[in-house]
């Protein structure tokens, strides 16, 4: 493995020797001023000119890839990154398994190949557009601040898949490309390409759970596209892995903060019953069951970003050696599936049940129960923390068949647990698992900026440490005059 240094001489920084591809270097030249007009417009609104003290990553190297300094995010290196290519890698898993990985696009995977890259890439740019409003209600600059982190990131993972459109697909990469800067998230005629991404991030209780739910998904597909047999597929994915992981960070603690807040004005107020609702809200916290019912509305939302539990579409996917499974590499089989089977949850006679199902048609399912299995870890954590404040309360996922708008459990409606009810018990419960209007307008009640460094808004704790070993009153983002 060896690691190429970045160049940082040009407009766009990248470690993919732009300097001697003009072809590929004027194409992204080109797309660059739409993407700059794209991110004024649809970036983080009303902090254009604040200094952000964001990190950028200056290398591939794992031990030192990132580094610190204050930036307007307009003027953020977006870069081209790929990680370091291994030599001699062969395609790990399906009907091509052992051959050569691909360095050039094969002709008869092409427009599946471009698919993936292009459903993949529509999503980054979305959640940016989806979190454009929330900077006017950071609670804390720290948290602002890691807001912009993620947008900015995700607007470096626009590039990384515009780079392979460009790259390696011509004329159609070139159109694909334009396109991701077209679409919108939640424009009824020009919309992002999947359903979680055109749904509103309205609150930074949504942000959370975004960042915790719907960038998992983004790990799952990144992971599962890193295993591929087309190798800047894969070195792109594996590069965006490191910088994803902090996107998770900032869901999980975000959350676990404003569930350690809350238990400690409870526990302060002498409340240790977790359904007096109105007692807590009056303290200026999110009571826990209404952290539940947002847990349940992004989980399931997410769910649908696995597409249907059977797939001839993520079948193909595999068996053409183009998108493996969940960290592949340590799986023990035969990583071709011919043969093998699945159970998959499916809905029969009206009941839900497992039915084992050809292995290679479930892969969907198979990339879902992984994520359900790594979101699970959070939300343990969480419970450790309502558990040490000696309150009753768990936070649940929610079953998979509750609140679904793709796949099996479409046409029903299932309560948490996973009981089908009928139309007319969903609408009385609804509000039993996803938030009311009441809830939103709570919460939104919440959102009230602090700006001021080192403070917090009432409903959420202080990080324990802070971002690049900052101290507590370090100012994250200096605010400009608008
Ligand atoms: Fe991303
Ligand atoms: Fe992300």
């Amino acid at each position: 493995m060896n690691i190429v240094q970045v160049d940082y001489d040009g407009l766009i920084p990248n470690n993919v020797g732009l300097g001697e591809d003009v072809r590929v270097k004027h194409a992204l030249e080109k797309w660059h001023p739409g993407y700059i007009n794209w991110w004024n417009d649809m970036g983080p609104e009303g902090f254009q000119e604040s200094l952000v003290y964001l990190r950028t990553a200056i290398s591939v190297d794992p031990k030192g890839w990132a580094k610190f300094d204050y930036v307007r995010m307009p003027e953020y290196r977006w870069g081209v990154l790929l990680a370091p290519q291994h030599e001699g890698r062969k395609i790990p898993f399906g009907m091509h398994k052992g051959e050569d990985a691909w360095q050039e696009v094969p002709g008869e995977y092409r427009a599946m190949l471009r698919r993936l890259v292009v459903i993949q890439g529509d999503t980054e740019p979305a959640s940016v557009e989806q979190q454009r409003y929330l900077g006017k209600t950071a609670p804390s600059l720290y948290d602002m601040r890691n807001l912009f982190q993620v947008n900015v990131e995700e607007g470096r993972h626009l590039w990384a898949m515009v780079y392979l459109l460009q790259k390696y697909f011509g004329t159609d990469g070139r159109e694909e490309a334009e396109a991701l800067l077209q679409r919108r998230s939640g424009d009824p005629d020009t919309p992002r390409m999947l359903g979680a991404f055109n749904e509103k991030t309205p609150d930074w209780l949504s942000f959370f759970m975004f960042t915790y739910f719907t960038d998992r998904d983004g790990k799952m597909q990144l992971e599962a596209l890193a295993q591929s047999g087309f190798d800047p597929l894969s070195r792109t994915c594996r590069f965006m892995l490191t910088e994803e992981a902090h996107h998770m960070f900032v869901g999980e603690t975000g959350i676990t903060r404003i569930i350690q807040r809350t238990c400690e004005a409870m526990k302060e107020a002498g409340i240790s019953d977790p359904n007096e609702i109105e007692k807590v809200r009056k303290l200026g916290v999110i009571d826990l069951p209404t952290i539940q019912k947002k847990a349940n509305m992004h989980f399931s939302l997410t769910l649908d970003l696995f597409g249907n539990e059977i797939s001839t579409n993520a079948a193909n996917a595999f068996h053409s050696g183009l998108k493996g499974r969940y960290r592949e590499d340590r799986l023990k089989d035969d990583h071709q599936l011919e043969g093998g089977t699945y159970p998959v949850l499916r809905l029969i006679d009206g009941k839900i049940q497992n039915e084992d199902s050809p292995a290679l048609s479930a892969l969907n399912m198979r990339l879902r129960d992984d994520y359900v299995v790594d979101c699970n870890v959070g939300v343990g954590r969480w419970n450790k923390m309502i558990a040490e404040h000696g309150i009753p309360f768990e936070i649940k996922l929610p079953h998979v068949a509750f609140h679904r708008h793709i796949g099996e459990f479409t046409n029903i409606k299932a309560d948490v647990s996973g009981n089908v009810l009928s139309d007319a018990e969903w609408a009385k419960r609804r509000g039993e698992f996803l938030p009311s209007d009441g809830d939103k307008d709570f919460i939104e009640s919440l959102m009230q900026p602090q700006m001021e460094p080192g403070k917090f808004a009432s409903w959420i704790a202080p990080p324990r440490v802070g971002i690049d070993n900052k101290p507590g009153d370090f100012e994250y983002v200096k605010i400009a005059d608008a």
